[in-house]
């Protein structure tokens, strides 16, 4: 027999996976279990608590349940409302001899510990306290995954369960080894049990059943076989004796899919509404999902889909499908750790539609910092930017790319909040030497804050830009707003005389680059953001073109 390690390493990790505490339903109780392994957050006894309030009266686990670091003195007798584990189950250096885990009949083993296990046991045996009774006594079923129970010192009748009737998969490990003593079960079990008890007994339900079963059975007659749809073994032929189902529990029916919103009439042979139609809820049917979780077709998700977004529809939340990209907020720089975009935070844009903060780039962000091994930005990579409608802090450039001529990166963008604003500007654009125009072709409002854009040597088209038309808090005269910033770029008279001046098709509201679809309006008509001459589709120009 081997001991227990003394020290057994502890990495406090902050994984902290509690998504939803509690999403009971009227019509089942479920918690969603957690994903922190072996790391411990927080003490013991907080631990405990989050423990407690998780899992009392919680039927099924939709996630891992995973019990950890636990003393002696601890009472854990909410366990025993568990009935089915979705994820995997770990018990590992734990002090106390037993777990009142009775009620677990299945362990899906959706996801599994190490990549292998639904099950595993290791190193509960501290000094003198030890786990010494596993107790799975109504355990049954392991849909997939293997099964590890090592290094229990006091662990009793362990080699005493036969897994071939439990797992699924046939191929799937079994490592049992360091553990205490074999122990002697009741002579009523057959050979294999639990503990030693009459009540110990390991219930078989597959390697008795008659050859005719195509699964698990409730007796060793051909005319014993379980419903297909059952999982873990039944008490009777019908879908509604089963221990647990495979698919989905239908108020006790175990059924291969939910009651759907609509139901085929064969006299009218028409689809109509399904009154009865349920939601399905991992692995049961419900009439409505929990209050914390979204709806999404006839499912209850923790999360919307990735093309899909959050709305509140009558007091349900709902996913809906967005129209272009989904909106995602994300944090600007000029934070704490974030001084300026650069190479090392660059992909946590992708796909933001708005900043909350604001963006700088400096040129330790642009050219790379050598003092921090930071590298070049590669300017391809601004064209996350294209996404982003809106800024709530300010858009301050002090250096850009040799490469770019232009700011059409930000082509997307439509408001600048200026919430917060840098010595009274929420705009800033200054000696960047590549520089032709802004091409901000987007850009609608800045409510608040001035601009500065200065010493850009090559600048042009910004001269005609009315600015007190984007000054929305100015216009109101609720904050104050100037282009006294605007200087010292390329000369006016120098852009005009070399031709950089507003498409013919432009308002004289101004541009902010060559080109009809720089303007901010359009003389006649726009189409699509570029200004036209006529209010026409394009196809019927071109047709009345040839005839
Ligand atoms: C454990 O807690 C349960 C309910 O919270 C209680 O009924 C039981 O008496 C407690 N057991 C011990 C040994 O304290
Ligand atoms: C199905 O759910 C009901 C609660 O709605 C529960 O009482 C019953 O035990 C469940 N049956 C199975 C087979 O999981
Ligand atoms: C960005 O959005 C696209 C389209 O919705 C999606 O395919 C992609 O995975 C997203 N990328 C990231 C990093 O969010
Ligand atoms: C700098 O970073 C690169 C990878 O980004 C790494 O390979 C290199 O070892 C780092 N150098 C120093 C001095 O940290
Ligand atoms: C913006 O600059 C890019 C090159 O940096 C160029 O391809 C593009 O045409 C420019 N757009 C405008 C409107 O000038
Ligand atoms: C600029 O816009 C403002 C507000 O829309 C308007 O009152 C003003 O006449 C415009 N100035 C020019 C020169 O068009
Ligand atoms: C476009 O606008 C200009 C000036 O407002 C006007 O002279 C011209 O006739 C308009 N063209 C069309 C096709 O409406």
């Amino acid at each position: 027999m081997t001991g227990c390690p003394k020290m057994f390493a502890v990495c406090v990790l902050l994984v902290w996976s509690l998504h939803h505490l509690h999403s009971q339903t009227q019509e089942v109780a479920s918690c969603p279990g957690t994903q922190n392994s072996l790391s411990l957050s927080g003490s013991s006894e907080e631990w405990y608590n989050v423990m407690k309030d998780m899992y009392s009266g919680c039927k099924i686990v939709m996630g891992n349940l995973e019990i950890t670091h636990m003393e002696h003195s601890r009472n854990f007798s909410f366990l025993q409302s568990i009935q089915e584990v979705k994820g995997y189950v770990l018990i590992a250096v734990n002090m106390f001899s037993r777990l009142p885990l009775e009620q677990l009949r299945v362990i899906r083993g959706t996801t599994l510990y190490n990549d292998r296990y639904a099950l595993t046991v290791i190193v509960n045996c501290q000094k003198e306290h030890g786990l010494r009774e596993l107790g799975l006594t109504h355990l049954t079923d392991i849909l997939q995954g293997g099964v590890q129970i090592v290094q229990n010192r006091f662990l009793r009748y362990i080699s005493l369960v036969n897994w071939a009737d439990i797992m699924r998969d046939s191929s799937a490990e079994v490592k049992i080894n360091d553990n205490g003593e074999r122990g002697m079960c009741d002579e009523s079990c057959g050979g294999f049990c639990w503990g030693p008890g009459e009540e110990d007994c390991q219930i078989l339900t597959k390697t008795v059943c008659a050859p005719q079963c195509n699964g698990r059975c409730f007796g060793t007659s051909p005319s014993e076989c379980c419903h297909s749809e059952c999982v873990g073994g039944c008490t009777g032929a019908q879908d509604t004796d089963c221990f647990a189902c495979s698919k989905f529990n239908d108020s006790g029916a175990c059924v291969p899919q939910c009651p759907s919103a609509f139901i085929y009439n064969k006299h009218t042979f028409q689809l109509e509404h399904n009154p009865r139609a349920k939601y399905q809820y991992g692995s049961i049917c419900v009439s409505q999902c929990p209050s914390n979780i979204v709806v999404d077709d006839r499912s209850c998700l923790s999360d919307c889909p990735p093309d899909k977004q959050e709305v509140d529809i009558n007091g349900v939340k709902q996913c809906k499908r967005c129209e272009g990209l989904c909106p995602k907020v994300c944090l600007g720089t000029h934070t704490l750790h974030r001084q300026t975009v650069d190479s090392t935070n660059i992909d946590s844009f992708i796909n933001c539609t708005k900043i909350r903060g604001s963006l700088y780039f400096l040129n330790n962000g642009i050219f790379g910092d050598l003092y921090r091994n930071i590298s070049a930005l590669e300017p391809e990579k601004l064209n996350y930017f294209r996404t982003v409608r809106e800024i709530t802090g300010i858009l301050s450039i002090h250096s850009w790319p040799r490469e770019l001529a232009n700011l059409s990166v930000f082509s997307s963008l439509t408001t600048i909040h200026g919430r917060t604003l840098y010595r009274g500007y929420s705009l800033m654009v200054m000696t960047v030497p590549s520089l032709t125009s802004l091409g901000l072709r987007s850009l609608k409002e800045i409510s608040d804050g001035s601009v500065y854009i200065s010493r850009n040597k090559k600048l042009c088209y910004h001269h005609t830009v009315n600015w007190t038309q984007l000054f929305t808090g100015g216009r109101t005269q609720q904050r104050h707003q100037d282009t006294r910033g605007i200087k010292k770029n390329r000369p006016e008279s120098e852009c005009i005389a070399e031709g950089h001046i507003c498409d013919p098709l432009c308002s004289a509201s101004g541009c902010w680059g060559p080109g009809p679809d720089q303007c901010l309006s359009c003389r006649n008509y726009s189409r699509e953001g570029t200004c036209v001459t006529n209010d026409e589709p394009m196809q019927l120009i071109s047709l009345r073109g040839t005839t």
